[in-house]
């Protein structure tokens, strides 16, 4: 099976689980549908994706790992539904659907994202995650910082800043290390811990896969927004803010990615054996045509 049709089976599986999650709440709010909106309306589950396989690879429980996965789908759909909002990127809509806020109104898509975060917390506290407090306060912890105004949080605040001055391409690569990376770090890094694992070496190196993923994820989803932005007619085209591009050309940004990719690699005795499944991965999202 190529690489794209196994994302997709994943993604299908994962899909069933966050259903009977959901549907198991019994929740009739408006907020709870607000919320169940901005996490069901399609996306590609890259990030569950990146857990399910590392935690295969590492031998983890799988009751575990899903809740590993959902919490953090949880706080990107919740970083998805605030990018979103017109006092941030001011998008109607998402995945080709009305965005959120559209569809449920300004107030619930705040709140929806403020509990999708909250939610996310109280799943990796619940010991149905992992038996050990331990464990379950590494990754309470790592998830905090790694989201929080030194995280995503951060990074998006700096992206918002950057529309009305002249970020330097360091500023902007900084940037995306925090809006983006920092959460696929959170992937990496949360896994490993969820294996009960405190080998600091291990954990350096999958937080530079994680942080080099993210940077290669986000330089090309710059550069699709960019190539989608490009054929829409004059009325209809937004303003570019931050991308890459006003830096690099298209080859720059490929050679920027396979450098990246390179070196999350190269020097990993984990990633460079072949039989790793993150090993062909990285370098398959320079090429990601969604
Ligand atoms: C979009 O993320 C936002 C970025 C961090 C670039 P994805 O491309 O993973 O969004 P979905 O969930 O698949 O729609
Ligand atoms: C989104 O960046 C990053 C986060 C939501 C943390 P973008 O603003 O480029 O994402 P899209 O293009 O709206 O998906
Ligand atoms: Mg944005
Ligand atoms: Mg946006
Ligand atoms: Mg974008």
């Amino acid at each position: 099976m190529n690489l794209d049709a196994h994302i997709s089976q994943v993604a299908k599986e994962f899909n069933t689980y966050a259903v009977n999650y959901i549907d198991k709440c019994d929740c009739k709010s408006q907020l709870w549908k607000a919320m169940s909106y901005g996490v069901m309306n399609g996306g590609k589950r890259i990030r569950p994706y990146l857990i399910i396989e590392l935690a295969k690879y590492i031998k983890i429980k799988k009751s575990n790992y899903m809740r590993l996965a959902l919490a953090t789908e949880f706080v990107h759909a919740y970083s998805l539904i605030h990018d979103d909002l017109p006092g941030m990127d001011n998008d109607d809509l998402r995945r080709g659907k009305p965005s959120t806020h559209k569809k449920h109104g300004e107030a619930n898509a705040i709140l929806a994202g403020n509990s999708l975060l909250t939610l996310a917390f109280e799943i990796l506290s619940n010991k149905k995650t992992h038996p050990s407090a331990t464990v379950r306060i590494r990754l309470i912890e790592l998830l905090a910082s790694l989201a929080g105004h030194k995280g995503l949080a951060g990074g998006q605040s700096l992206d918002l800043i950057y529309e009305s001055t002249k970020p330097s391409e360091n500023n902007i690569l900084a940037m995306h290390r925090l809006k983006t990376a920092h959460l696929f770090e959170f992937c990496m890094v949360s896994t490993l811990i969820l294996s009960g694992s405190t080998n600091q070496k291990k954990i350096t190196e999958f937080r530079k896969y994680g942080n080099n993923f993210g940077l290669i994820f986000q330089a090309i989803d710059d550069l699709l927004d960019y190539n989608t932005d490009s054929k829409l007619d004059k009325k209809n085209r937004k303003m570019i803010g931050n991308n890459i591009l006003k830096y690099k050309s298209l080859i720059e940004v490929n050679t920027y990615c396979k450098k990246l990719a390179d070196s999350a690699i190269k020097r990993s005795t984990f990633f460079s054996n072949e039989k790793n499944p993150l090993q062909s991965l990285i370098y398959h999202m320079i090429n990601r045509k969604t």
